[in-house]
């Protein structure tokens, strides 16, 4: 048996990491709104529909239009510094810079729709209650349902992909990254009891698990389809290395995307999948000792080859992602409660763990500078040679939402 200090003494030691650990929070939520105050100024003299992306070469703020994928992360983040505070100068912001996104409703040119409108839209209805937005979200939800295919049993990514390869086109090429835009659908069926929505979501996820998902949990970037009978025509990359590596960034949609479906479906081989690639993610090889993966976990590897167009033949420098980094530590924290308690546990702690990498001066820009977001060192794509070690609004994002559920798991 124990003697009674050492109960006193653990107990009164967690007490104090809690306490610390509080702090850390509240401290990097702090300096995240404080850039998020220094962009809003620089937006100021910005076309009124431009929403911050990244920097250009002078470290400057450059930004996007809203029929881009990322125009709703800045007001997600508005609306996390909303939740932090309930200042209602945030929520005034916030609403502000949702409220541009409305035309989205009703677009129907890509499969972005689940970032663009849920990061917004989702989190103002979360907070504010307010009808109309969830009138906009079940709208948007229409949209992008335009995009499945009952053959393909997906929801068609991109219009048109041109392989890094030549000149092969692809007319139904389906991302990994979509998952993310599923809970958009989720969130419409249960708001009208219509269950299409959802048959879409479920359909595209069990599509996705089959083909994108490699047997060992890693991820094919792109999944081109046939639409006269389904069949897969290729698995190729995009943003990846290779064809047969793993874009360390899809692999973050991955993991956050089924754990996400798993919260709406409970199904165990959603559960599975999410587990299988965080585990792949978390024991591979190539994951440098912060957590912080490099952009690509093959780049430079014997046995990966990149496509004769693409501009992953001239970098050699294996730069990190952060984006994928936070993704991923956002994912844990919510994986971590749907798995055994001990397994649970290690996800918590990877979780934390690259929290504290990203909050270190190595990853966090310094006050008032990179541009004015919060995190460096993120990549776009390299085999466009677009957006290398820079910041990116959704790192940012994501890095905030990891915070506030980490704030949660401390309450
Ligand atoms: N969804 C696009 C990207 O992750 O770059």
């Amino acid at each position: 048996m124990k003697p009674l200090f050492y109960f006193i003494l653990t107990a009164g030691l967690s007490v104090f990491i809690a306490g610390g650990e509080k702090d850390f929070v509240d401290s990097n939520a702090g300096f995240a709104r404080q850039q998020l105050k220094h962009m809003l100024k620089d937006t100021e003299s910005r076309e009124r529909l431009a929403f911050p992306r990244t920097t250009n070469k002078e470290g400057k703020m450059i930004t996007t239009s809203m029929y881009d994928w990322t125009p709703g992360f800045f007001p997600g983040s508005l609306w996390y510094a909303y939740e932090q505070t309930k200042d209602p100068v945030w929520q005034r912001e916030a609403v502000k810079w949702t409220e541009k996104l409305e035309p989205l409703k009703d677009f129907t040119q890509h499969h972005d729709l689940g970032f663009m409108m849920y990061c917004s839209y989702g989190n103002a209805y979360r907070l504010t209650g307010n009808k109309t937005y969830r009138d906009i979200l079940i709208q948007g939800a229409r949209s992008l349902s335009t995009r499945f295919n009952p053959v393909t049993r997906s929801i068609k990514s991109w219009n048109a992909f041109k392989s890094w390869h030549g000149q092969q086109m692809y007319y139904y090429p389906v991302i990994i990254d979509n998952l993310m835009n599923l809970e958009l659908l989720f969130f419409a069926s249960r708001e009208t009891g219509d269950t299409s929505f959802r048959h879409i979501a479920v359909s595209h996820a069990e599509t996705a698990m089959h083909n994108q998902v490699r047997p060992d949990y890693s991820s094919y970037h792109v999944v081109c389809y046939d639409t006269t009978n389904g069949k897969v025509l290729a698995r190729e990359t995009a943003q990846g290395y290779a064809d047969n590596s793993t874009w360390s960034r899809g692999q973050a949609w991955g993991i956050y995307g089924f754990t996400m479906i798993y919260r709406e479906t409970h199904d165990p081989r959603f559960l599975k999948t999410a587990a299988g690639m965080a585990d792949w993610f978390l024991d591979n090889k190539n994951l440098p000792e912060d957590k912080v993966p490099y952009w690509d976990f093959n780049a430079e590897e014997a046995g990966y080859q990149p496509g004769i167009r693409s501009n992953a033949n001239r970098v050699k420098t294996k730069y990190r992602d952060v984006s994928a980094a936070a993704i991923v530590s956002s994912a844990l924290f919510e994986l971590s409660g749907y798995v055994d308690k001990s397994k649970g546990e290690g996800y918590r702690k990877a979780a934390i763990a690259i929290l504290h990498s990203l909050a270190s001066a190595a990853y966090r820009a310094p006050e008032g500078k990179n541009g004015n977001f919060i995190l460096m060192h993120s990549v776009g794509s390299i085999p466009h040679n677009t957006e290398i070690d820079v910041p990116l609004v959704y790192a940012d994002y994501y890095f905030m939402e990891a915070l506030e559920r980490y704030k949660a798991s401390l309450d």
